[in-house]
């Protein structure tokens, strides 16, 4: 026989457990957890969002290694497009290796236009406190203050065609990518 559900999620079971561990006077980990689940809120709303779809360029015109301009997914998110010339994760392509990112470092918004460096497939050094993104690895920081990797741009090849279907990450200055 199956399992039954409850129906109560586990959210509230935690909460619940809270006010039974606060009236007995016991100290226990629930107390406080209100604050936990908010501080947790933004990583479920950038889940939860929902990103138009946009054709930011095509295979055959991108060159290995030059960085294509555009933005997304609002007008004012300048991010680019670039052909690594190695497989990467989140690469689309018959190489595997178009990857597109914001243009802003994670860590302060500094901009990064014009440091891609195609010898080590990098974005950087920032100008502001040096962090180095690895673009072939999903925009890992290599080095440098920041603490988080470089926002991704999700994408989709279809033939010739590249789309922007998402984001991976909070582009830094916004509470909400969209
Ligand atoms: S803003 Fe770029 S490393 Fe601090």
């Amino acid at each position: 026989m199956a399992p039954k559900k409850s129906s109560q999620s586990r959210r509230d079971f935690l909460k619940s457990s809270a006010v039974v561990a606060g009236g007995l006077g016991v100290l226990a980990f629930p107390v406080g957890l209100d604050r936990v689940f908010d501080a947790f809120s933004p990583g479920v709303q950038l889940l939860s969002q929902s990103y138009t779809e946009s054709m930011i360029g095509k295979v055959s015109a991108l060159v290995e290694g030059e960085p294509v301009d555009f933005r997304y997914p609002q007008e004012e998110q300048l991010s680019f497009l670039v052909k690594l010339g190695t497989p990467a994760t989140g690469g689309v392509g018959p190489e595997q290796d178009i990857v597109a990112f914001s243009y802003l470092s994670s860590h302060m918004g500094c901009p990064l236009m014009g440091l891609y460096n195609k010898e080590h497939k990098m974005l950087g050094p920032c100008p502001c406190h040096y962090s180095r993104f690895d673009l072939s690895k999903g925009g890992l920081l290599i080095l440098g203050q920041a603490t988080q990797s470089l926002p991704q741009i999700t994408l989709e090849a279809r033939g010739d065609e590249i789309y922007a279907t998402g984001v991976t990450g909070l582009i830094y200055g916004y509470a909400s990518n969209i």
